[in-house]
């Protein structure tokens, strides 16, 4: 068979690592390999390239994606599904393996009902795919921000401040409540759970008034107020293809309320992309490889409309609707063991 591979969706680390497992185990297999660049639009564009085992040999501890990345919707695109499954007759490409998150993977499970041979990998450094334990990108972005809160531990105490750090996460607080465990935070907002100002207020200053002259506040992007009116943040009212917001500024929100409200010079960081770039950490470089390996495993036996997923320690096929039909919020036992360490 001829196989296609792409990645979609913001890149996270560790795809390199999958793209080099599915593209040695497929031509070990005796399959030839099609990279499609920039994901779904590299396929009604026709922007594809040979890949043999050259094109993926020193990717592995590379961040980012060899074959780039796009959040292109085939079903926002006029007769977008028509032109896929024509641009993969006329070339030749039998099957896909499409790397992504609940979009790409959402986009791979109409084709694959519409008789496109698809099968998925789940990514995203927000962890928040059903159907899988863990996505690979989550534990390298939890540990860049673990990392950057013990740096701002030291600033906040040194200067006495309130440091307030926004991580990823639009709809769930896994690299929140993660990280801020990790790193000791006094504070967790999480988008599962509405937060109220006057009660971080008040965490706050017990906590002050207790001897403590700094503290850290991680927020999710996402995370609401509870009596604001209106939901997330927003950078700006665009939307992409998949009609996601740019989510943005509850850092320097909660900031500015903070020190308005408690007197307490505050500060905030937002991690943005920082938490997505950079060389992959050895858990995601395993995870990535195993669910690679698997994926190409789903291609030989013609598995089409599933994808390969963590459960507990195994590598297992799961169908990619059951990946795509509703996000994976956080388990809320984890806000309550970091909400032993609050203020
Ligand atoms: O990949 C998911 C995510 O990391 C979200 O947490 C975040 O809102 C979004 O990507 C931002 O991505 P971009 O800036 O690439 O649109």
């Amino acid at each position: 068979m001829k196989v296609g591979v792409l990645t979609g969706g913001g890149d996270a680390p560790g795809l390199n690592a999958v793209i080099r497992a599915v593209v040695r185990k497929c031509l070990m297999n005796g399959h030839e390999m099609v990279g499609i660049r920039e994901g779904w639009r590299g396929l009604l564009e026709c922007k594809f390239e040979t890949l043999d085992r050259n094109s993926v040999s020193g990717i592995l501890h590379r961040g980012g994606t060899i074959l780039a990345t796009s959040r292109t919707n085939v079903y926002k695109e006029k007769d977008g599904e028509a032109t896929v499954i024509k641009n993969m007759k006329d070339n030749g490409i039998d099957a896909l393996v499409a790397i992504g998150g609940e979009d790409t993977l959402g986009v791979a499970s109409k084709l694959a009902k519409a008789g496109v041979q698809v099968v998925g990998v789940p990514k995203t450094i927000d962890n928040d795919l059903s159907a899988t334990d863990f996505t690979f990108g989550f534990d390298t972005a939890v540990n860049i921000a673990t990392e950057a809160i013990d740096r701002l531990h030291t600033t906040a105490e040194s200067h006495n401040r309130v440091i307030v750090v926004e991580v990823m996460g639009r709809h769930a607080g896994w690299i929140a409540v993660y990280s801020g465990m990790a790193g000791g935070a006094d504070i967790i907002l999480v988008p599962e759970q509405k937060y109220d100002l006057d009660e971080v207020c008040s965490i706050l200053r017990k906590r002050h008034e207790g001897g403590k002259s700094f503290s850290i506040v991680v927020a999710s992007e996402g995370a609401i107020e509870k009596k604001s009116e209106n939901e997330m943040l927003l950078q700006d009212q665009k939307l992409d293809s998949f009609g996601h917001v740019r989510l943005g500024g509850i850092g320097n929100y909660l900031a500015e309320q903070i020190e308005k409200r408690t007197g307490y010079e505050t500060r905030s960081t937002v991690l943005g992309h920082i938490q997505r770039g950079g060389s992959p950490t050895a858990f995601d470089r395993v995870l990535g490889t195993r669910l690679g390996v698997f994926a190409a495993e789903l291609v030989e036996e013609k598995k089409w409309g599933y994808m390969a997923a963590l459960k507990g320690t195994d590598i297992v096929s799961v169908k990619l609707d059951e990946a795509t039909g509703e996000l994976k919020t956080i388990d809320m036992k984890l806000l309550d063991v970091a909400s032993t360490f609050f203020g």
